[in-house]
């Protein structure tokens, strides 16, 4: 059976870009099709600046929304990366693996670098280590396939050239895993810049929809939306980002394609009115079951804990077999 990792870090609130780019395709096909394990990667939240009972709260709210959203513990494993040893022993050889070079090429690192310094911040060195710990989070599960939105191929393009090093210096001992890229909305655009990505480590301003917004505040931030002086609704992602957005959002959670429902509009305020009711009936029930699991909240503990055990189960053997092969001595 195809195994499937992928990961949420917490270092914001989820956003729509969260849940119609990751979240809601785990939800509804890869939980069904394959053995998969969803990872909220507070590890990886520790690589930029960070308020510790921030992390810790972020932690908790994202596991209990993947819970919402419809990830099922009876079906799929939820669980935290930093109940799972595994991710940060296995983080070290894959720095052994990769190249120092290899990492400085990340463009999310040389972005987020370069912003960094910009501010007159200084850059954690584990910005630039964190593919490895990535790479790792992936082949400790022996992942077939990983689940990203579009900004996260590089980094399993890597985990992909990680593996394949390692197997040929030292044996096979990972499953070489590739990138899949959800249809439609993958990149879901900030509203106030379309041209941005709507990120949820980003500063919360008016332009990006977080999955526990009330209805009210999704409508106002929908019909806010920037849109282009172009007259007439179509789509064109490259001349009119704004637009583009507004229909790739709609597409997305009613079910059409962008190009068919542009055609059905012949203003913006119409269609922005139908954008923000369909995101408002879309997150609707996460909401309602986000607050029924935060009233119970031993069920999202017992959720955590025995998937941290599944995890911790299916990773060790490999994670030793990897310690061994390199050449380290087995401790007895
Ligand atoms: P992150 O928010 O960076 O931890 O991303 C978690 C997952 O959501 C990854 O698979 C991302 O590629 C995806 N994602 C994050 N923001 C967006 C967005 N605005 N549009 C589409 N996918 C996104
Ligand atoms: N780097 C990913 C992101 O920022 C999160 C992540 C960490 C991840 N480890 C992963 C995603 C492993 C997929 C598989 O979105």
């Amino acid at each position: 059976m195809t195994r499937i990792f992928s990961g949420i870090k917490p270092t914001g609130h989820l956003t729509l870009g969260n849940y119609l780019g990751a979240v809601r395709r785990w939800v509804e096909v890869d939980q069904h099709r394959a053995d998969a394990l969803f990872c909220v990667v507070d590890l990886h939240a520790l690589t930029v600046d960070h308020d510790p009972g921030r992390v810790r709260r972020l932690s908790r709210q994202a596991a209990t929304l993947l819970l919402a959203a419809g990830l099922d513990p009876a079906r799929c494993t939820v669980f935290v990366q930093s109940h799972v040893d595994e991710h940060a022993r296995l983080s070290y050889l894959m720095e052994c693996t990769a190249t120092d070079g290899e990492m400085r090429r990340m463009i999310q690192y040389k972005e987020k670098a370069a912003r960094e310094q910009q501010r007159g911040g200084s850059v954690r060195l584990s910005l630039l280590t964190y593919p490895a710990l990535m790479a790792a989070d992936i082949l400790a599960y022996q992942a077939d396939e990983v689940p990203v939105g579009d900004d996260q191929t590089q980094h399993v393009e890597l985990a992909r050239d990680l593996a394949v090093r390692f197997n040929q210096r030292y044996g096979h001992a990972f499953t070489v895993p590739r990138a899949v890229r959800p249809q439609v909305a993958a990149r879901v655009m900030d509203l106030q810049d379309p041209t941005s990505k709507m990120g949820k480590s980003h500063a919360a301003t008016a332009g990006i929809v977080y999955l526990l917004d009330e209805p009210d505040v999704i409508r106002r931030k929908v019909m806010r939306a920037v849109t282009d002086s172009g007259s007439g609704v179509a789509y064109e992602p490259d001349t009119r980002p704004g637009v583009a957005n507004l229909l790739d959002i709609l597409a997305a959670c009613t079910g059409s394609s962008p190009e068919e429902l542009a055609e059905s509009y012949d203003s913006y305020g119409a269609l922005k009115k139908d954008t923000a009711e369909a995101v408002v009936e879309v997150l609707r029930p996460l909401r309602e079951r986000h607050g029924e699991l935060c009233a119970d909240p031993g069920q999202v503990d017992r959720v955590l804990r025995e998937g941290a055990e599944r995890a911790r189960a299916l990773a060790r053997p490999t994670v030793d077999a990897a310690y061994s092969a390199i050449g380290l001595l087995p401790a007895l």
